[in-house]
């Protein structure tokens, strides 16, 4: 028996303003427990085709389906079911401590006490933040930050987690870090759906590689088989790769 997809995205067109930009005509369909890194130079549409994952922008032509139900008729099924951490995701932050501030996702949604507790200690432990807990997020550092940004969306409880540009700004260290979270988050059953401009940090995590260029998806292939198409569309390919060796996972 075939698996449903989770996310089916068909003929999506989101057009801000009526002259053409935004994205277009994309169709593609997401499974269970992929990992897809999705690249394109600045403007491409990466994080308009994202906001559409979770119902925070509605097509304007075409739809989005989550779980075989159209993001149109119940945006709801679809904030519930896909986590989205935003583009410099570090100024969301709200809480007076770090497990505070992971708490109120689940507070808004209504959850019992013990049950919030439960799920704002696994989120610390997903993105080791459990020395922080009680630190206030305005003093932690910003990789802390992000990873602080990554857990209130983990919080939620999504089965999917949609990073856009998640290492920007960090140092080595703190990109390993979180390479190191989002692979587990990967592994414990998440399906992860990640922009960036550097695909070597995690190509060698990723299951699946999608393209875009100027609003349109021009590429949906194995990463491997996508290494030396990239630079046409302003997406560098990694070192390894042009030297004509496998590419290494970032973190070891
Ligand atoms: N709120 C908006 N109003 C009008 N046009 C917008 C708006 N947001 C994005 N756009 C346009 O839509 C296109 C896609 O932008 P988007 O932010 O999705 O690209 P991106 O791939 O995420 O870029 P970056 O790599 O710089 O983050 C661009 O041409 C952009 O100018
Ligand atoms: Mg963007």
């Amino acid at each position: 028996m075939r698996t449903l997809p989770l996310i089916e995205v068909n003929q999506l067109c989101h057009d801000y303003d009526g002259t053409g930009g935004g994205i277009q005509q994309i169709s593609f369909r997401i499974f269970k427990g992929e990992f897809i890194l999705v690249a394109g130079k600045n403007g491409s549409g990466k994080s308009t085709l994202f906001r559409h994952l979770n119902a925070l922008l509605m097509p304007t032509t075409g739809d989005l389906l989550v779980h075989g139900r159209s993001i149109r008729k119940d945006p709801l099924a679809a904030r519930k079911a896909v986590g989205l951490v935003f583009q410099d995701a570090d100024t969301q932050i709200v809480g007076e401590t770090v497990a505070d501030d992971i708490a109120f996702g689940p507070e808004n949604l209504g959850l019992a006490r013990n049950k919030i507790q439960e799920r704002v200690d696994l989120a610390l432990d997903a993105l080791g933040l459990s020395q922080l807990r009680e630190r206030n997020p305005s003093s932690l550092s910003g990789g802390e930050k992000r990873r602080l940004a990554i857990a209130g969306v983990v919080a939620m409880d999504p089965e999917v987690i949609v990073l856009d540009e998640p290492f920007s700004n960090l140092d080595h260290p703190g990109t390993l870090d979180l390479i190191a979270c989002i692979e587990k988050l990967h592994r414990t059953g998440h399906t992860i759906v990640l922009s960036t401009h550097d695909i070597e940090k995690v190509i060698t995590l990723a299951t699946r590689m999608i393209i875009l260029d100027r609003g349109r998806l021009v590429a949906d292939d194995l990463p491997q088989a996508l290494l030396k198409h990239l630079e046409p569309f302003g997406v560098r390919e990694p070192c390894a790769s042009r030297l004509g060796m496998a590419v290494q996972p970032w973190a070891s």
